[in-house]
């Protein structure tokens, strides 16, 4: 019932967790994909070790709703490939979220994802906070980076899409034409928040990204417009705490999820997300999450205002 394909992966879950959020730890996504995930996606992990920005880096500015300027602190690649070949073989599918300074740096990084054992790369070319949110506010350099990386791995490629831009859909069809397999819709929205006592920023780097409920409609609407579109399949990211945010995202047009902030109360989270929606498809007798895909384009929605 919950089984979906993206590409050339099967997943038994559209659950998927969201980069950034656990995913640098083996054994913790090996908890997450127990929990009932379908795939993990890495920590964005880029060419050298990163420590990223100081503390304040994450806040709550409303329940359930973050501004976080993390900085893309990562462990590197060496350090992450030898995390990852120490343990056991990965026995589950582990998407590699990556970024890089230059082009070639992201096929090197790829590259080794690739020989890692990774079943996709996700391109980080859209944090809010850090230089490779130049790459995702252009259709040219985003269409140049997944076409170089398209000659180079076999796996396949997602692109992670910054809501941050003026057309959204213009960057995803480039990242389309240039061969990429998925697109993931969204990463963060530039957000601050400024303190009253101090009159300073809350964040040591000033800004930052929004994550949780805050941005879920707003991801719902990007993805909405994205379906309209594209023919390869959208991953929708943004906000979602139960069954009913991910069967939005579906009626909207996605062909999975992917989770973040969410995973802030605790793993089991999925694993309710889980068995609500089975429930939820049992008693409205449906076979597959999948026949839901894209329904909220059926309504014929109001184009010119009545006078
Ligand atoms: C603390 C934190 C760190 C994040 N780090 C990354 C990252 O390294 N790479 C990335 O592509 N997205 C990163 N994100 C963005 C999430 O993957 C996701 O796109 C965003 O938070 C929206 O989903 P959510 O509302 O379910 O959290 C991060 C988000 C948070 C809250």
């Amino acid at each position: 019932m919950l089984n979906i394909k993206i590409s050339k992966l099967t997943l038994q879950s559209p659950l998927i967790l969201a980069s950034g959020i656990l995913g640098v730890s083996f054994h913790t996504m090996k908890r997450v994909m127990k929990a009932g995930a379908g795939a993990v996606t890495s920590k964005s992990i880029g060419p050298q070790p990163r420590k990223g920005y100081k503390n304040p880096s994450i806040v709550e500015i409303s329940p359930g709703t973050f501004i976080n300027s993390v900085g893309l602190a990562n462990p590197g690649i060496e350090q992450f490939c030898e995390e990852i070949q120490t343990l056991e073989k990965i026995d589950f599918p582990l998407i590699a979220s990556i970024f890089g300074d230059t082009e070639d740096t992201y096929c090197q990084i790829a590259t080794k994802m690739e020989e890692l054992g990774c079943a996709a790369v996700e391109l980080n070319i859209s944090c809010p906070h850090a230089e490779v949110s130049s790459i995702g506010i252009r259709a040219d350099l985003t269409y140049s980076l997944v076409k170089a990386l398209r000659g180079d791995i076999s796996i396949p490629i997602f692109v992670k899409l910054n809501p941050n831009v003026t057309d959204i859909v213009d960057i995803a069809l480039a990242a389309e034409k240039a061969g990429a397999d998925a697109v993931v819709a969204i990463n963060t929205v530039a957000a601050m928040q400024i303190d009253i006592n101090t009159k300073r920023p809350v964040l040591s780097h000033g800004s930052g990204g929004l994550s949780g409920k805050a941005i879920h409609p707003i991801a719902i609407k990007k993805v909405y417009d994205l379906y309209k579109v594209l023919k390869i399949p959208i991953i929708g990211c943004g906000g979602i705490f139960d069954y009913k945010d991910v069967l939005e995202f579906f009626l909207a047009g996605a062909s999975s999820v992917q989770i973040g902030t969410a995973l802030s109360q605790g793993i089991d989270i999925i694993t309710k997300i889980r068995n609500d929606l089975l429930i939820y498809l049992k008693e409205n007798n449906y076979t597959s999450i999948t026949e839901l895909k894209g329904l909220a384009h059926e309504y014929q929605t109001q184009e010119v205002p009545d006078y």
